[in-house]
């Protein structure tokens, strides 16, 4: 049978075990042999018991755990050609020539040099005698599918990444937590949230949980932004507000280009206002824990669809990411996404907001 590969790269992300087990088992179904690879890309590169056959149980009574079960890493060493050498050899002892990769757009690019460099790894490999010109005969090319896993949504190409929306679950409950707390003494709260790059998580967390303010990387806030702030804020304490909380994304900037740290906003409040003001970052208590019902079904659904892609592809496939797209699951350009992506915090550098709100697509922009 044909024999594919699955990893998990990246952060982890909640949904990640449940797009694991679609691709092992629509795998199954449909007549190949699934491996998990372990550690991501580095369980590649250190082959031995990094890489492991599944079979339809190995994926039973995982759906609902948090994190991912076949591990992740960021390998430095999948970088170099080096490391990705070490790995086409270790596929190749399994034979392995497919290969599903869930992680966010540096892990799918990394992935797509792979396709890329799959023939010369092979040739060099052979003319090494570290495979067998049969060997390398064998696999000609290497068929790819990504889906994105990344609690940041912030994958150009897809409305909800793998994980985002627990993510999202996570800090709205801290929200009212804190809100309750902040009333008490009626203080305002700094809440700083994950996102690198991307203000998905800081925007929709502070629409959900009926925030004052919020500061996102894409939309830097003029100068005497402070003012407006905390113009904001008091005009809901002088309505009888009794709590007040501002959302900071962790690549909140400004104009220039500039950190806004949650710290500053604090002190901000402080100073300009009198307000008794705490900072709350929430951390990786952000990517931990259980799935939502949402990212176990869409997880499900990518996982199938990827085994489906990766499976069907031709030799002269390009890589896909599969995506949520308009409530479908829709095949995009990998590559494409990538570049897409990191437009964003150009456009971001050169002043074009509304370009890079528009790019980021979906839900987030309206
Ligand atoms: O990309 C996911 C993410 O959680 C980001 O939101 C955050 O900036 C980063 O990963 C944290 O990375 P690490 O887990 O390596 O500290």
């Amino acid at each position: 049978p044909v024999k594919l590969g699955i990893l998990t790269s990246g952060g982890d992300a909640q949904g990640m075990n449940a797009a694991v087990r679609a691709v092992v088992r629509t795998a199954i179904r449909l007549g190949a042999q699934p491996y998990a690879i372990y550690e991501g890309y580095q369980g590649m590169i250190d082959g031995g018991d990094g890489i492991k056959k599944f079979d339809w149980d190995s994926v039973g009574s995982i759906m609902h755990r948090g994190g991912t079960l076949i591990g992740t890493f960021r390998s430095k060493e999948f970088r170099e050609r080096a490391g990705r050498l070490k790995a086409a050899a270790n596929l190749i002892e399994h034979g392995i020539d497919h290969l599903v990769v869930i992680g966010g757009d540096g892990s799918l690019s990394g992935l797509d040099l792979f396709r890329q460099e799959w023939a010369s790894l092979l040739e060099e490999l052979a003319s090494d005698g570290r495979i067998t010109r049969e060997q390398a005969a064998a696999h000609p090319t290497l068929m790819i599918a990504g889906l994105v896993g990344s609690i940041d949504n912030d994958l150009v190409g897809t409305d909800m990444t793998i994980g985002a929306d627990t993510a999202l679950h996570r800090i709205v409950d801290a929200i009212d937590d804190l809100a309750s707390t902040a009333a008490s003494h009626q203080r305002s709260f700094v809440v700083e949230v994950m996102g690198r790059h991307c203000g998905y998580l800081a925007l929709m967390a502070s629409v959900a949980g009926g925030c004052d303010y919020c500061l996102i990387p894409e939309n830097p806030p003029a100068d005497g932004w402070e003012e407006k702030m905390c113009a904001e804020l008091k005009r809901g304490r002088d309505a009888g507000r009794r709590d007040s909380i501002v959302i900071v994304a962790e690549g909140a900037q400004d104009r220039a280009g500039n950190p806004i740290s949650s710290e500053y906003v604090r002190s901000t409040l402080e100073e300009r206002l009198g307000e008794d003001a705490r900072v709350t970052i929430l951390g990786h208590v952000q990517r931990g824990g259980t799935p939502s019902a949402y990212d176990r079904w869409a997880s499900t659904w990518l996982g199938h669809e990827a085994a489906k892609e990766v499976l069907a592809a031709t030799t002269n496939s390009p890589g896909m990411v599969m995506a949520l797209r308009g409530n479908r699951v829709t095949g995009t350009d990998l590559m494409e996404a990538v570049q897409d992506t990191r437009k964003v915090p150009e456009l971001i550098a050169a002043g074009d907001f509304d370009a890079a709100m528009a790019l980021r697509g979906g839900s987030f922009t309206e």
